[in-house]
């Protein structure tokens, strides 16, 4: 990748960490309250993990309002979040508050190998963001020097083919769509 191309993905995050800095008010509101499509995305995603949550720890990449960092401590995992923006990062702090819940969440960039202890986590996890990070063979790197032996990656994100994909693509540079098996060969 040459100098301007890393540039731009560089821009690229900054766009997005503003964008969820505005959104961070009305995120929970819009996504999980007044919208059937994201409650529907929710509940399978709740599904999910508890289908394929294992052991104790779990980090979260994109971690937003720190809603499934609720859904896991609820559940007696120990969990860590990640977030670029501030915005989503206060409004998480404020929901740990409401629940009594002494929850971390980060603010850093989830391309930052600093913040992955090495052969540490059970599980990764990424609900509706992977969509977001430029350079996504980076953060599985990152994912893989943290999980430990057995450890699990449980991403939720719309496949290359959805309609949503479809729908999203041609609008927005921001957001990069893969295949299962482009997310197998990254
Ligand atoms: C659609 S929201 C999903 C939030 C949460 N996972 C959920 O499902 O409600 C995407 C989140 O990814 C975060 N994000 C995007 N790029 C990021 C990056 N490079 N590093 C850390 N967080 C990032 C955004 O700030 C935003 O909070």
């Amino acid at each position: 990748m040459d100098r301007s191309e890393s540039r731009a993905r560089e821009s690229i995050k900054l766009i997005i960490a503003k964008h969820y800095d505005r959104e961070s008010g009305i995120y929970d509101e819009s996504r999980f309250k007044t919208s059937t499509w994201y409650r529907r995305i929710d509940e399978e995603t709740c599904k999910v993990l508890n289908m394929y949550l294992k052991g104790k720890t779990v980090l979260e990449l994109g971690a937003g309002t720190g809603r499934y960092g609720i859904f896991c401590s609820k559940r007696g995992f120990q969990w860590l979040g990640i977030d670029i923006s501030s915005g989503m990062i206060n409004k998480a702090r404020e929901n740990f508050n409401k629940y009594g819940l002494n929850l971390s969440i980060i603010q850093g960039d989830v391309e930052d190998e600093r913040l992955y202890p090495e052969n540490y986590y059970d599980n990764v996890i990424c609900v509706k963001s992977f969509a977001f990070f430029p350079n996504p063979k980076i953060v599985i790197k990152n994912v893989f020097k943290t999980l430990r032996n057995g450890g699990r990656f449980i991403v939720v994100t719309a496949n290359n083919d959805s309609l949503y994909a479809r729908i999203k693509r041609p609008k927005s540079d921001l957001m990069n769509f893969y295949s299962f098996r482009d997310m197998k060969n990254c």
